[in-house]
């Protein structure tokens, strides 16, 4: 495999160090707008180098953002490229243009690393998926986020020092209100469900609450309760109606996610067979995000394309109840307060999104179903 490399950061940087003693593939090119220089790969200022260059059969796109990663990845399919990428805006953006493209085109396009970093989920959905029917899939997905919610609750940190902490560890997006707004989360949860349950899911439908106004105030009050704030993300499918969304949500602290420590994820599929099966590892990071990059070669060299066959095109249906913790913005209908917070009756996870839009400083956080 002859490798054309997009991005030396982070991930770029990483793979390239895993793939340099490696025979089954090689980095011939690397695209790089710094001063670098590599001993075995040549370095460029122009896609064009890499576009045009036949011996170069996959792209690996590890820059992140929206543009140039599409048109870059676009023109490589064009030329009949394979593609890896670790950008999960990417592919939940575009997934409507590329994988049909992809399928058409005969070539692989692999995103493991896109969706749990340096856990092979979106590999296990896909030989789940050869076995059984999943129903369920979410969980923590988020390092930067869960790394703030639990040094605010673990070592008592403030919501800012946090956020600094977790960008100065590499764990945040380059512009870290994706993570915290629940963005990066959103992307993933779409890619995961698309996956999983074989559709393309209208992305306006698929609402996200982020962390951004969560307060230490608030994690006193969850603490009083038994409870720890995460950012969850949920996909559903059941008799043929999907849902979708992100949200803060408070898990008993007994519960496997409440004890995720750093910026580490837990992501877990529901199965017909397997019942429920969860998976925990780095979600970011240099060397674990590479490592599923790294796998997703392996697995194009096996002859495996992307995960699951294009789906038709749905919308999320949110309508089921949960109970709210809300701090801000006026709610009218508690069922009890918590300090200066109100705990909602029982309202539908749309409802609750839309008033949230009317209300963008308010901080919500979901109680536990069973509560
Ligand atoms: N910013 C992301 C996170 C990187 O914190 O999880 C991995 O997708």
């Amino acid at each position: 495999m002859k490798i054309g490399l997009l991005g030396f950061g982070v991930v770029g940087r990483g793979f390239y160090d895993l793939t340099r003693q490696r025979t089954d593939m090689q980095v011939a090119k690397v695209l790089c707008l710094e001063d670098v220089t590599l001993p075995d790969a040549q370095v460029t200022r122009d896609f064009q180098d890499i576009l045009t260059d036949d011996s170069i059969d996959t792209v690996i796109e590890a820059m992140g953002g929206l543009h140039p990663a599409y048109e870059f990845v676009r023109s490589a399919m064009d030329a009949g490229k394979n593609i890896v990428t670790s950008n999960k805006a990417l592919v939940a953006h575009y997934y409507d243009e590329l994988i049909p493209l992809a399928e058409a085109k005969g070539l692989k396009f692999r995103c493991t690393a896109a969706v749990g970093g340096g856990i092979g989920w979106l590999s296990e959905v896909e030989r789940s998926r050869r076995a059984q029917t999943i129903y369920q899939v979410g969980g923590i997905m988020n390092g930067t986020c869960n790394y703030i919610l639990d040094s605010m609750a673990r070592l008592g940190l403030g919501y800012d020092e946090a956020l600094k902490q977790a960008q100065a560890l590499g764990y945040a997006e380059a512009n870290p209100t994706t993570d915290v707004d629940g963005i990066d989360t959103w992307h993933k949860i779409i890619l995961s469900s698309n996956i999983a349950f074989g559709v393309s899911l209208d992305r306006d439908s698929v609402p996200a609450a982020g962390i951004r106004h969560i307060t230490a105030g608030d994690v006193e009050n969850f603490k009083a309760h038994g409870l720890v704030c995460k950012l969850i993300s949920t996909g559903k499918q059941e008799n043929g109606k999907v849902s979708a969304y992100v949200q803060p949500t408070l898990c008993p602290e007994g519960a496997p996610e409440a004890a995720v420590p750093a910026n580490y994820n837990l992501i877990t599929l529901m199965g017909t067979a397997s019942n429920r099966m969860s998976f925990f590892g780095q979600g970011a990071g240099r060397y674990p995000t590479a490592y599923n990059v790294l796998q997703d070669c392996v697995d194009i060299l096996t002859g495996k394309g992307f995960y699951s066959p294009y789906g038709e095109k749905v919308a999320a249906v949110n309508d089921g109840l949960l109970r709210y913790y809300v701090r801000g913005g006026q709610w009218a209908d508690g069922e009890e307060t918590w300090g200066e917070a109100v705990i909602t009756k029982p309202v539908s996870v749309e409802n609750m999104h839309a008033w949230l839009k009317e209300n963008p400083d308010a901080f919500i956080a979901a109680l536990p179903e069973q509560q």
